[in-house]
């Protein structure tokens, strides 16, 4: 088979990171055979700059057709000023609307040469292996009525969350699709015990689970109580599933258990169309860092990890992953770090080549 993929390179170091994700991506072709049509196109402030909006309606309709499409970053001082609908955000977020990326997975890996840099004890982290998927298309992020009203008193702010069985359907089962490829095991987090939208949640969730997940054992916490029970003991949970504001903030507490956001990877995933092909979007957490771009300072992993996600999710290559990961960690061990990685002045830092050197080897 070939897979078709779109590199989306965008802002910052957006570029820079994504020239050492398609050494691996070659290397991948070329070693392991895997046959990859490339195409590349410009996302955010300089899709702008280029086509006076954050992403061309042909970018958006070449994305319809790949198999996978893979993103830098976006954003920079030089965009702030823009209206809304034409900040660099606004690009992802067309994409991520326009595919229905209702799934996304945020993994929160330890790698253990990086414990020390890490807050928490070494014990409470070390082989931790979980997996965040937060629902990313509805809730409150975009339920009606939204804005700020006026009112009796002043002016009233106000934010809906709403969600059908439908979009809870869909995210659960592709969080239990995931929990049968992992340990069987999955976590529903909302607030069922205030919120009516979690009552819903709760038990959409629950009948899934006992009509076409018997096999996947089912839990449900509630999410300010999840908050603590990941800071507290992280590896209890295998695979989380939550809505998009639970899943915005605890997928920032997951992330942060386990080190850099240089080395935080990200997929969004959408439904299968009648071919069986799955929309998907990977990209690293991060954002631009104007503060170091076009210095050689950015950590590539983060962007390399993604596609590390894409060879198990959409190009069905499980191992290769886990050989990309292994190749990782063992630069990792081997003490090669880039400047968010050290603690010390980064004198020693390797550039975001010689990372991509050092992964490649
Ligand atoms: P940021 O993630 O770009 O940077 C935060 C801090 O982390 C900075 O000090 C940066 O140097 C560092 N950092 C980030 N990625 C790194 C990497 N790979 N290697 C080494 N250090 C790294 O977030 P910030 O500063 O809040 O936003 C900068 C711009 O990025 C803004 O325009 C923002 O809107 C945009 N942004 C874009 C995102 C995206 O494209 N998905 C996500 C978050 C922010
Ligand atoms: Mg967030």
């Amino acid at each position: 088979a070939t897979f078709k993929i779109l590199v989306l390179p965008g802002d910052g170091i957006g570029p820079e990171i994504m020239t050492q994700v398609m050494r691996v991506i070659e290397w991948f072709g070329e070693r392991r055979g895997i046959t990859f049509d490339i195409c590349e196109d410009l996302i955010g402030g300089c899709a702008y700059d280029r086509y006076g909006k954050p992403i061309s309606d042909a970018a958006v309709e070449l994305a319809h057709s790949c198999d996978a499409i893979f993103v830098g970053a976006v954003g920079g001082t030089k965009y702030d000023e823009l209206p809304f609908h034409l900040k660099p955000e606004q690009g992802l977020l067309r994409l991520r609307k326009d595919l229905v990326l209702f799934a996304n997975l945020r993994p929160a890996v330890c790698f253990d040469a990086l414990i020390d840099a890490s807050t928490l004890k070494p014990d409470v982290i070390s082989g931790l292996d979980l997996m965040i998927v937060r629902e990313l298309t509805s809730g409150l992020y975009f339920g009606e009525p939204r804005g700020i009203f006026d009112h009796e008193s002043g002016h009233i702010g106000i934010n809906t969350q709403s969600y059908t069985t439908e979009e809870i359907s869909r995210v659960a089962r592709a969080a239990f699709d995931l929990a049968r490829q992992r340990n069987s095991k999955l976590c529903s987090m909302e607030k069922a015990n205030v919120m009516e939208s979690g009552k819903l949640w709760r038990d959409v969730v629950q009948r899934i689970g006992d009509a076409e997940y018997p096999d996947v054992a089912l839990t449900h916490m509630y999410a300010d109580n999840g908050g603590m029970q990941l800071v507290r003991n992280p590896k209890q949970f295998d695979v989380i599933v939550t809505d998009n504001m639970f899943g915005d903030v605890l997928s920032d507490v997951a992330a942060m258990l386990t080190g850099s956001l240089g080395m935080l990877p990200s997929a969004s995933l959408g439904a299968k169309d009648k071919d069986g092909k799955v929309p998907a979007l990977y990209e690293p957490v991060h954002g631009s860092a104007p503060d170091i771009a076009g210095q050689g300072k950015a950590n590539p992993i983060a962007g390399i990890l993604s596609f590390a996600m894409a060879l198990r999710h959409s190009f069905n290559r499980p191992d290769d992953c886990i050989l990309l990961e292994n190749a990782i960690n063992a630069v990792l061990e081997n003490g090669i770090r880039t400047a968010d990685l050290l603690q010390a002045d980064g004198k020693s830092a390797a550039t975001t080549t010689q990372m991509g050197d050092a992964i490649l080897a």
